[in-house]
């Protein structure tokens, strides 16, 4: 895992009928890794893709592929998601009974293990996890959709991770998703977060490359 914090795009607010155009012009800009949201209309109240689509990303990208399971059976889509090209796996806490089982299973997998916890989740949640999981991702918004307002308690909240972070000896990245953009993304990763997801901002308006160099100089200088 990279030392330095790097935004992460996230395909959701790419264009569709041309990904593999964007997913080019993110790889030029630097993006070594790609932010993939698999919405399942139950978890939250969107639809996005499924493995088919990771299957056919991983094989025109050789980037990193994280992967967000916003799905209330992720159990059920650990093994198709490996198979599909995933690198990280992400998993709600909120969707998992038995979270340490999942996690397990999805490093056995030969995958990264993350945990992500929606804004109104506490961080107590995931205390007795930490030791098990390669990433935490703390949602600034509430999941289900691209280009929504940042929470701003979310930067304390990442605050209080990286201390926890800090004092146990942990080894594993902080991630922030939701709504980061010029004017939050120094703030999330001056917190602690290493991963800056960013959908719109950079795949929304203006220049994809030009968008992505930026965000990633805010956090970087
Ligand atoms: C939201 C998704 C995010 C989304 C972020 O449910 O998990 O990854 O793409 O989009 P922006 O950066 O536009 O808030
Ligand atoms: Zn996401």
């Amino acid at each position: 895992m990279p030392p330095k914090p790097v935004i992460l795009p996230s395909l959701l607010s790419a264009d569709f009928s041309a990904l593999a155009r964007d997913i080019d012009a993110v790889t030029e800009a630097g993006a070594t890794i790609l932010h993939l949201d698999i919405m399942d209309g139950h978890f939250v109240p969107n639809i996005s893709f499924g493995p088919g689509v990771v299957k056919a990303i991983d094989r025109i990208s050789g980037l990193t592929l994280d992967t967000h399971l916003m799905v209330t059976d992720p159990d059920a889509m650990l093994e198709p998601f490996r198979d599909a090209g995933a690198d990280i796996l992400t998993v709600h806490v909120e969707a998992c009974t038995h979270l340490h089982r999942t996690v397990s299973r999805i490093r056995e997998l030969g995958m990264k293990a993350g945990v992500s916890l929606n804004p109104a989740t506490p961080l107590s949640t995931v205390t007795e996890i930490l030791p098990y999981v390669d990433l935490v991702l703390i949602m600034s918004v509430n999941p289900g959709f691209g280009g929504q307002r940042y929470i701003p308690s979310s930067t304390e909240k990442i605050r209080q991770l990286a201390d926890d972070v800090r004092r146990r000896g942990l080894d594993l990245v902080i991630e922030v998703d939701g709504g980061i953009d010029r004017t939050t993304a120094a703030a999330a990763s001056g917190a602690g977060a290493q991963y800056l997801v960013a959908g719109n901002a950079v795949f929304g308006a203006g220049d994809i490359r030009s968008n992505f160099t930026t965000l990633q100089k805010l956090i970087t200088t």
